[in-house]
């Protein structure tokens, strides 16, 4: 479906430069050891997402916290009765974690961990968007701020988005969409919903080039590809599996592939590593012809998250996450929206059909 209608045309993000945390044996096993004592003081857990560094995805798990996707931090830190979460990941996770969670202490190792989709979406700027169609119910992606998640009619993030759209495209909604135009255009695509579509799109994702994916996949004839749907349609046209994060190592684990062409930030191969030991797993090409490689697979601001500024935050008290009480209590419940379909959803109590 072609869109008539004008939208906000976003300029292109400029990452941060990527600055990887390097330790020695040593050094990790000295902080891994001042941070468990910090956070057993000061009842914490960690919540890391699939792509922060091998490092912080151990810690979580050998202090009973969990490393997942999105949809899954958000329901984890809820359900989790530590007084402090901390969330190793970028901003809006942090956010919404203090969204659900408004009484418990969030903190996170850098609040300067920003997401090329949420700057692409100021949320003077979506407001302006949503009261110049007012007849279209707004959907926004996970990863945009809390004042544009108040301004919203519904939170999604990439693992339940293309359901909560066909369901509200069978309620015969017609929908505003933002801020990736990748994401919005796959859902549109899957769905059949009439969807206006913001302009923003994701660094990391972008950069994945379609021809040089059509090479590799001939050179490596046994091989599945599996795509982030936050990448460009011609590389998504390629997948046979299109996924959340989640989704993708789930499509490792049980695919019956030796091989698998990958199409997300490469942090996500210490999961996937475990999941299915013995595959091959290789990175999607961000070169060839047109690329532009702002990010290389791997995103800048996910690796501002490391061990060291997460026990330096630990030690001082600081980097804890404040949001304007009006702004919480709306973005509550365009994300609890989210979370009550998923549930229901997963209890069987909403059937979607083909
Ligand atoms: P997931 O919800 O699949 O974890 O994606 C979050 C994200 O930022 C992907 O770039
Ligand atoms: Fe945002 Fe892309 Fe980084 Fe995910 S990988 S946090 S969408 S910039």
């Amino acid at each position: 479906m072609s869109l008539a209608f004008p939208v906000p045309v976003k300029p292109v993000i400029q990452p941060p430069p990527m600055v990887e945390e390097v330790l020695t044996d040593d050094e990790r096993t000295a902080l891994k050891a001042r941070i468990k004592a910090l956070m057993k003081q000061q009842d914490a857990v960690l919540v890391a997402h699939y792509y922060t560094s091998a490092d912080l995805q151990d810690l979580a798990e050998e202090t009973g916290g969990c490393v997942s996707d999105s949809l899954e931090m958000a329901r984890f830190g809820h359900a989790h009765p530590a007084r402090t979460l901390i969330v190793a990941g970028v901003k809006f996770m942090g956010e919404t974690a203090k969204i659900l969670n408004p009484e418990k202490r969030v903190i996170m190792p850098d609040l300067n961990a920003d997401c090329s989709l949420d700057l692409a979406c100021p949320a003077d700027e979506f407001t302006a968007f949503c009261d110049a169609h007012p007849d279209r119910v707004s959907v926004v992606y996970a990863n945009t701020s809390a004042a544009v998640k108040a301004r919203a009619d519904w939170v999604v993030t990439s693992g339940i988005a293309a359901k909560i759209v066909k369901y509200l495209h069978q309620q015969g909604h017609k929908l505003l969409w933002a801020p990736d135009r990748h994401l919005g255009d796959y859902v549109q695509r899957v769905t059949g919903a009439d969807m206006l579509l913001w302009q923003g799109s994701c660094v990391v994702h972008e950069a994945f080039k379609a021809e040089a994916l059509k090479k590799m996949r001939a050179e490596h004839p046994n091989a599945a590809v599996l795509v982030h749907p936050e990448s460009p349609e011609s590389v998504i046209a390629l997948a046979d599996v299109v996924g959340s994060t989640t989704q993708l190592i789930e499509a490792v684990r049980t695919l019956p592939h030796p091989e698998f062409i990958v199409a997300t930030d490469n942090g996500i191969f210490h999961k996937m590593h475990a999941a299915a030991p013995g595959k091959l797993l290789l990175e999607a090409p961000t070169a060839g012809e047109g690329a532009t490689c702002l990010s290389c697979a791997h995103c800048p601001w996910m690796a501002m998250n490391g061990l060291r500024n997460l026990a330096a935050v630990l030690e001082s008290g600081g980097n804890e996450i404040h949001i304007e009480e009006s702004i919480r209590a709306r973005a509550r419940l365009s994300i609890q929206k989210m979370l009550d379909f998923a549930a229901a959803e997963k209890a069987g109590q909403i059937q979607l059909g083909d």
